[in-house]
């Protein structure tokens, strides 16, 4: 699911020292597929002039209620065809302006006329930002129903340290994604799994497989933009963890299994994405094993059988309870997925094709098939794990009558 595209954004910049970060945010406002409209006021254009913002957004910015614009009520045409705003930076001035209902220029003027969503991201001096006059509107403008997305902590421009940097713009990307998206996940816990296990052979050698966790992070970031409480036990992954998540970290199977079932009692969907080593050392050393310890050719470690977390989830789960889990298969696709479900008692299992470019591990995107209990499935084309991971949630709510 692309949230932005198609959609008319509504930027409004104002004038800080942050406005250069405006720009890179309507960079990917318009990647993400957004018809981007910019309103700035003078300030703001000292900073950065008109010019960039007209020609990245291609469309007129407006700056001047009285100029020669396309439209005489282009104040009016802009807020009545916004699906939301995002006002990057927003100045202590911005924000007093808005919450009190004062319009005394093109910005503010056409901030009076929308209707739609807004986001406010506050951008200024610490001490500023902490005055209780700014505190109060920003309470004013929460009351009324606007969103504030608070300023980050770090040095800023005016070498001070505290709260009041503009948030970067992939995150305040992110937070309008959330803003615009159906919240049809409200209420319901999401246990997920995801990454690879790794089982320690001795403490600096392990057993594991290529799972780079995007495509359980993947889902955890989606469901928690569509408004579920999601709990994510994850492996060893080099991704940061989806902002709002719950992330638990564990290593072996061992650790994963105690995580899922603590959290399981509360959980109403249960997605393990998680690519669990099978085997582990019977009997991992404490110290590093040397090479004189091992001279003979024939080097073997022993193997146990790890316990199989999902089936003994399946084994565990209420009705109430939606299980699904992934099946990372290189030949027999349907055959050893549909095995892998009834052996499980799987609600549900995507199942996808690894060991091929653009699929399984490691990629940015996926293919799957997903079989369901009652015998019927769903063909999933290739494409990025983010849409793969909406089209799934998708799925189980159609799946498990979850919606809101
Ligand atoms: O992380 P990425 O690089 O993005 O790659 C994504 C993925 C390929 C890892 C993912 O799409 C996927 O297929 N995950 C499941 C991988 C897997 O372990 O498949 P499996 O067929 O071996 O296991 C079937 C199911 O049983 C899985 O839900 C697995 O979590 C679960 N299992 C397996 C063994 C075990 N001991 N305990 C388990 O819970």
């Amino acid at each position: 699911m692309k949230i932005l595209e198609n959609t008319n954004i509504l930027l409004g910049v104002t004038g800080g020292i942050a406005v250069y970060k405006a720009v890179e945010l309507l960079r990917l406002l318009k990647k993400a597929g957004a018809d981007v409209h910019v309103v700035m006021t003078d300030a703001a254009q000292k900073f950065v002039g008109r010019v960039t913002f007209e020609v990245l957004s291609e469309n007129h910015v407006l700056c001047d209620l009285f100029e020669d614009a396309e439209s005489s009520v282009k104040h009016i045409d802009l807020a009545t065809a916004a699906d939301a705003v995002v006002i990057a930076p927003a100045t202590a001035n911005t924000i007093g302006k808005l919450a009190n209902g004062i319009a005394d220029d093109a910005f503010s003027t056409t901030m009076m006329a929308v209707t739609c969503p807004v986001m406010i991201c506050p951008s200024m001096n610490t001490d500023m930002y902490q005055n209780i006059r700014v505190q109060r509107n920003l309470d004013i403008l929460e009351q009324d129903g606007l969103h504030i997305l608070d300023p980050d902590s770090g040095v800023l421009a005016c070498k001070t340290v505290g709260a009041g940097r503009l948030p970067e713009p992939w995150f305040i990307v992110d937070q309008l994604e959330e803003l615009m998206t159906p919240n049809d996940l409200a209420g319901e816990n999401i246990l997920i799994s995801a990454g690879p296990t790794i089982e320690a052979i001795d403490p600096v050698r392990f057993i594991s497989n290529h799972s780079s966790g995007k495509m359980g992070y993947a889902v955890a970031r989606a469901a928690k933009r569509r408004g579920g409480n999601v709990t994510l036990v994850s492996g060893p992954v080099n991704l940061d963890a989806p902002v709002g998540v719950e992330k638990v970290d564990v290593e072996s199977c061992d650790q994963m299994k105690k995580e899922m079932l603590e959290h399981l009692k509360n959980a109403d969907i249960i997605i393990k994405v998680a690519a669990v080593a099978d085997y582990k050392p019977n009997d991992p050393m404490t110290s590093k094993i040397k090479k004189k310890d091992t001279k003979k050719k024939d080097l073997s470690i022993a193997l146990t059988e790890n316990q199989d977390i999902l089936k003994l989830i399946g084994k565990k789960k209420t009705k109430k309870q939606f299980l699904v889990g992934f099946a990372a298969e290189t030949d027999d696709l349907e055959k050893n997925a549909l095995i892998k479900m009834e052996k499980k008692n799987l609600d549900m299992i995507a199942a996808n094709i690894v060991g091929v470019e653009g699929s399984g591990f490691k990629a940015d995107t996926n293919k799957m098939k997903l079989f369901f209990k009652d015998g019927s499935f769903k063909d999933i084309p290739l494409m990025d794990k983010n849409d793969v991971a909406d089209l799934l949630l998708d799925t189980i709510i159609e799946k498990a009558g979850k919606s809101k």
